[in-house]
């Protein structure tokens, strides 16, 4: 069974470090000698593989890089680049375009519109499939390059303190990264434009499955951007201000005491539906001329619109150029990786673990609601939730609330939500209403 990478959970934390040591490798054998995070030459670890890029969606660095890398490792690359001249425009489906272009290549790399896609492909692709980017889900070679900067930089990546700047809500870079800084021990303070915070569904996971280091400071656990841009006639100023809340204050003061990283990103206008306009962030010189930043890191996944000054191009702090460059070994250290048989075991992936009876994903952005997938792919849910049992999407993520929780072998109702953590999870199955479960043959019980 081939190993893919659709989200960052898809590697171990030793995995990634593995994946890293092997780009140092590349750096050091193929570096330049004035400028070390650009290579030259190859190698020929992949010598007579080939790479398929297949992109629905616009992309410079990550395809361009993916490319380069497969042609560093002596390999080479077909590539589908633009949705509108591929099959996709006449209503193929991603199983079926995944089947033809596996006999083409030994690896696919794929970014798409719809979120959970490249979880699709890995489904019916017998060859390593790489998530290039699946609508605002996540983009997990992007973080790669983003840990591997930062673990070069910063040396560390436990206890590193790392400001997320923009939209949080859209930015799939920012949902990979967060999970990843979170799994190494990072310090996470997320500044969101105004309306733009994480979404509920991964503020939850962070909570509750993640050991997460945050700023408690209001209800959605965002740093208000307020609190950055306090006066409007001075923007730019960053400080304490009142309306903060008590509480809250000596924690933001701390975690805002030394900033390793501050990682800004554009507001993802593609993916928006009007629920822009407030305040964003905006990173520039000013910004950072607080104590805190002094020796920070500022990171951007690129391209950048209006919400990084160019004024910073030349400070000693940015690192973006060379982050966008690590794109590269990253690339080549990942692709070698996965086309390594002796990598290790496919994880096991959220597969089906439960029935989620007549439930749906309601993500409209999710791949189960394209209209060239819906009717062949299943439905299917992992079980989720500390307090209450919750049903995420095995595709996009998004997470679903259900009204009933009845136990098949008993055929009753969970009326009280005791049994559903312990119970085996083929045991359980789910209903909108109390109607659909009697109708099913269901009976309420312990109440
Ligand atoms: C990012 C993306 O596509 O999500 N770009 C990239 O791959 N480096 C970030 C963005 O588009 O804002």
């Amino acid at each position: 069974m081939p190993r893919h990478f659709t989200t960052i959970h898809d590697l171990s934390n030793d995995e990634i470090e593995a994946v890293f040591r092997r780009a140092d490798r590349y750096l050091e054998a193929l570096g330049t000698s004035t400028n070390g995070h650009r290579l030259t030459g190859r190698v020929a670890d992949a010598d007579g593989r080939i790479l398929a890029t297949i992109f629905f969606e616009p992309s410079t660095r990550t395809r361009l890089s993916f490319e380069s890398a497969m042609t560093r490792l002596g390999g080479s690359c077909v590539s589908s680049a633009d949705a509108a001249s591929s099959s996709a425009s006449k209503g193929e489906s991603i199983a079926d375009t995944v089947r033809v272009i596996e006999s083409y290549a030994d690896v696919l790399v794929i970014r798409s519109p719809w979120e959970g896609a490249a979880r699709v492909a890995a489904d019916f692709a017998g060859v390593p499939v790489i998530n290039a980017g699946d609508g605002g889900h996540e983009h997990p070679t992007q973080t790669l390059c983003d840990l591997y900067t930062l673990r070069r930089e910063h040396k560390t990546l436990a206890n590193a303190s790392v400001l997320l700047c923009g939209d949080l809500k859209h930015g799939r870079t920012i949902h990979s990264l967060i999970y990843a800084l979170a799994r190494f021990g990072a310090t996470i303070i997320p500044l969101a434009a105004d309306g733009l915070g994480l979404p509920q569904h991964v503020r939850r996971r962070l909570r509750e499955e993640f050991d997460v280091h945050g700023v408690p400071v209001d209800s959605d656990g965002d740093v208000p951007v307020d609190v950055v841009y306090q006066q409007p006639d001075r923007d730019h100023q960053l400080s304490l201000v009142p309306d903060v809340g008590d509480a809250a204050k000596p924690a933001l003061k701390n975690y805002l005491e030394q900033v390793d990283v501050c990682y800004v990103t554009r507001s993802q206008k593609e993916r928006q539906d009007g629920d822009t306009g407030g305040r964003y962030p905006r990173i520039d010189k000013e910004f950072l001329g607080r104590d805190a930043f002094r020796d920070s890191r500022i990171m951007h996944p690129l391209p950048r619109v209006t919400e990084l000054g160019y004024d910073l191009d030349a400070d000693a702090r940015a690192v973006y150029f060379k982050q966008a460059a690590y794109g590269v070994p990253v690339r080549m250290a990942l692709l070698a990786a996965l086309l390594d048989e002796g990598f290790g075991n496919a994880r096991p992936h959220a597969d089906a673990s439960v029935d989620p009876g007549r439930y749906a994903c309601t993500n409209n952005r999710c791949v189960t609601n394209a209209d060239s997938e819906r009717g062949h792919i299943r439905q299917r849910f992992d079980l989720a939730g500390r307090d209450f049992p919750l049903l995420r999407c095995g595709y996009c993520e998004h997470e679903l609330r259900p009204a009933i929780v009845a136990l098949r072998g008993s055929q009753s109702i969970d009326a009280n939500l005791e049994n559903w953590r312990d119970a085996d999870r083929s045991d359980l199955i789910f209903f909108e209403s109390l109607e659909d479960a009697a109708r099913a043959g269901y009976r309420a019980v312990g109440t």
